[in-house]
């Protein structure tokens, strides 16, 4: 598996996800663009979101992935989160039917009563993959689905940089990052009991280089990539 640290070309000042997406929270939203995993799920073709009445949203943030879920008429979303800031702000948007404090590996939600799982823009900072993806089979009944978005480990390895965010004090600040490589994530998820359903991958394209020139030397690299799982058995 590659170390994100022999691509770090920032080397800001690191924390943990709960210390830096609480100080983070406030302006997460800014900073986030819809290219990067909502655009992805729009344009996904097997999964019949109509067919999901129940979501476990897992590192649901502020709460995008579950209002785009909402948005897809599911009825019932939950949302687990490490995050006490973030978890704040998905509280007072008000989609999610509960908000729990806990890491996506040991949820403690009941297990087999989710038609879906989804995880957006999380992968990269577990450093293993199978405890997640053996988590999600775990809340899932059998032939449910788990959609995760990951930030693409070519768009890691070429750009060099970190998540991070730009602290009340200026300082960018990195969270702790891992890189997955795409068989990684097949490697774990079909050894937990899932099998490939679709892939998509987004790219940088004029919407990304239109909110940030400087991205032009990364157009056409692949940025995010989404997964949809079915569950066997
Ligand atoms: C980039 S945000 C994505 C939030 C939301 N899914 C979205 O797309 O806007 C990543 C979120 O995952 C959470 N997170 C990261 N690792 C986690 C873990 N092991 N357990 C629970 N939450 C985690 C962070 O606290 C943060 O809120």
């Amino acid at each position: 598996m590659p170390d994100f640290a022999d691509f770090d070309t920032r080397h800001y000042r690191t924390v943990d996800v709960a210390t830096g997406y609480d100080d983070w929270s406030s302006t997460y939203e800014d900073s986030v663009l819809d290219a990067m995993d909502l655009a992805l799920l729009d344009g996904l073709t097997s999964p019949d979101w109509s067919a999901f009445h129940r979501a476990a949203d897992l590192g649901c943030g502020t709460g995008r992935t579950g209002a785009w879920l909402r948005g897809r008429g599911i009825g019932h979303i939950d949302g687990v989160d490490l995050s006490a800031g973030m978890l704040a702000l998905a509280d007072k948007r008000g989609v999610h039917d509960s908000l729990t404090r806990a890491d996506v590996r040991r949820t403690g939600l009941p297990a087999g009563s989710y038609d879906l799982a989804v995880a957006s823009l999380i992968d990269e900072h577990l450093p293993d993959l199978a405890p997640f993806y053996a988590e999600a089979r775990r809340l899932v009944r059998g032939g449910g689905t788990c959609v995760l978005v990951a930030y693409h480990p070519q768009f890691s390895m070429v750009s060099g940089m970190p998540t991070h965010y730009t602290d009340a004090s200026g300082e960018s600040v990195a969270i702790t990052t891992h890189v997955h490589l795409i068989s990684d994530h097949v490697r774990a998820a079909t050894g937990a009991g899932w099998a490939l359903a679709e892939m998509a991958e987004a790219t940088v394209d004029d919407t990304w280089v239109a909110a940030k020139p400087k991205w032009e030397r990364f157009r056409g690299h692949p940025i995010s990539a989404a997964f949809v799982w079915t569950a066997r058995g």
